[in-house]
Formats: C-alpha cells, sequence, structure tokens
C-alpha cells in the first residue's frame, strides 16, 4: 500500500484545500492529514475560524481522507514520515522546496494550488 501524507490547517474548507486532497489521495491508496492544531496555529500567527475538532470532523467526513493526526510542530515530518511508512510527501506550491529535506526519506511532490481561493481571502472578502 502507498502511503501519503499533507500537512495543513484546512480552515473554512473551500474547493482549494478538496482539490489538494483529491490529488494527494490519486498519487497512493492512503492520504494521512496531519491538521494543525489551535496551539500550532497559534504559535504560527494563525487565527482559525472553527477549532481542531471541528476542523478534523469536516476533514474526516471527505472521501479522500483516510486518517487524520494533530499536527503540533515544525520538526514532526521526519518521524512521523518513518513512523507511518510514508511513501509520498505532498503539499500545495506555495511551500516549494521548503521540505526537500525530506527527499532521502520518501518522494516529495508540490501540487499547483487553485487559483482565486485562500482561507485568507473568505475572510477578507466576508469583511467588507
Ligand atoms: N491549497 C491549495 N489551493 C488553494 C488553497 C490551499 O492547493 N487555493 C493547499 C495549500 O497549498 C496546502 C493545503 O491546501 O497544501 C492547506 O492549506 P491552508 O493553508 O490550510 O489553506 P489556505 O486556503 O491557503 O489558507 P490561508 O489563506 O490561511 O493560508
Amino acid at each position: 500500500m502507498k502511503k501519503v501524507i499533507t500537512y495543513g490547517t484546512f480552515d473554512l474548507l473551500h474547493h482549494g484545500h478538496v482539490n489538494l486532497l483529491q490529488r494527494a489521495r490519486a498519487l497512493g491508496d492512503h492520504l494521512t492529514v496531519a491538521l494543525s492544531t489551535d496551539e500550532f496555529n497559534a504559535l504560527k500567527g494563525k487565527r482559525c475560524f472553527h477549532d481542531y475538532g471541528d476542523r478534523r470532523s469536516v476533514l474526516s467526513a471527505i472521501r479522500y481522507v483516510d486518517e487524520v493526526i494533530p499536527e503540533v510542530s515544525w520538526e514532526q515530518k521526519v518521524e512521523d514520515v518513518q513512523r507511518l511508512g510514508i511513501d509520498v510527501f505532498v503539499i500545495g506550491d506555495d511551500w516549494t522546496g521548503k521540505f526537500d529535506f525530506l527527499k532521502p526519506l520518501c518522494e516529495v511532490v508540490y501540487l499547483p494550488r487553485t487559483p482565486g481561493i485562500s482561507t485568507t481571502q473568505i475572510k477578507e472578502e466576508l469583511k467588507g
């Protein structure tokens, strides 16, 4: 079984997220999403509308997602990949090059982002 992992916050789930999850899952047979906890988001300076439990429940309902685990730090990726026996690490191309250090352990794929949508943009547009 080919195992894939991706990381992110996935607040206010939108079609850009679903596109990413669908393409990530298609790279293997099992997709794990490491979902940023509220504490880790605070560390990153990111404020979410939905708390971890709600983001987790929405993500888990997506057919492309097989498993959700907490993302609590920047440093956990090497350990996750080894412990879970991950074959492919996937993330959007806003992160291109940032996770190349995982290449000795697994395949690293940067997928093109879906243009014209982001959680930040949704929040901004609703403000106006
Ligand atoms: N993503 C994507 N296309 C988009 C938005 C996000 O492919 N239009 C991907 C990101 O590249 C990442 C994953 O979805 O791999 C989770 O991204 P996240 O940061 O949670 O979503 P954003 O909408 O980018 O949120 P923000 O605006 O807060 O950064």
